[in-house]
C-alpha cells in the first residue's frame, strides 16, 4: 500500500509538469511566483533554478510551500520551506544530503526522491540550498 501511495504521489507530481508544459500552467511560471533570486538568493544560479523548476516544483511548489500540482497525492506532504522551525532545525549539509540521497537518507519519507546525478555538483547544490533557504518565513 505504501508503495502504491508513493507511486501516485510521484505520478501526480510529474503529471503536473506535463500539464504545465502543455499550457495549463501559465500561472505556475508567472513572475509573481517564480522562485526568489538575485538579491534574495545570492548564489542561486540559473542551473539550480532550472533544476528546481523541473524536478522540485511539482511537489514543493513555485512558492516553496509544499503545494505543487502533485502535492495533494503525497503523504506525508512535501516540506514547506516557509516553515521557520524546520529551517532552524536543518543544516545546509542535511538539505544537500536529502537532495542527493533522498528523504530516507536523512530519516524522512522516501517519497522525497534522490537526485544522484547532482552528487559532487557543488554549484547546483549550493544554489538549491539557497533557493530553499530563501523561502524561510519570518
Ligand atoms: C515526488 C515529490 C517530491 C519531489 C519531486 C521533491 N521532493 Fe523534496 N520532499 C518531498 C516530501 C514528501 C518531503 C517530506 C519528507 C518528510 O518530511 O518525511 C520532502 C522533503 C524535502 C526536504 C526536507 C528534508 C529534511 O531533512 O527535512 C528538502 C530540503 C527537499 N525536500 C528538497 C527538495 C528538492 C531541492 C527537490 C528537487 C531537487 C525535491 N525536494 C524534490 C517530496 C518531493
Amino acid at each position: 500500500m505504501k508503495q502504491l501511495r508513493n507511486l501516485s504521489c510521484l505520478l501526480s507530481c510529474f503529471a503536473g509538469i506535463t500539464l504545465a508544459a502543455c499550457g495549463g500552467g501559465a500561472a505556475a511560471v508567472s513572475p509573481a511566483n517564480k522562485p526568489p533570486r538575485a538579491a534574495v538568493v545570492p548564489i542561486a544560479n540559473d542551473a539550480a533554478l532550472a533544476v528546481f523548476q523541473s524536478r522540485c516544483m511539482p511537489c514543493h511548489g513555485m512558492s516553496g510551500h509544499g503545494d505543487g500540482p502533485g502535492a495533494a497525492a503525497c503523504e506525508p506532504k512535501p516540506r514547506s520551506f516557509a516553515d521557520v522551525a524546520w529551517q532552524d532545525s536543518v543544516t545546509d549539509e542535511q538539505i544537500q544530503k536529502a537532495i542527493v540521497y533522498g528523504g530516507a537518507a536523512v530519516g524522512k519519507s522516501a517519497i522525497m526522491p534522490a537526485q544522484p546525478d547532482l552528487k559532487g555538483n557543488k554549484a547546483t547544490l549550493a544554489g538549491l540550498v539557497n533557493v530553499v533557504r530563501a523561502w524561510r518565513g519570518k
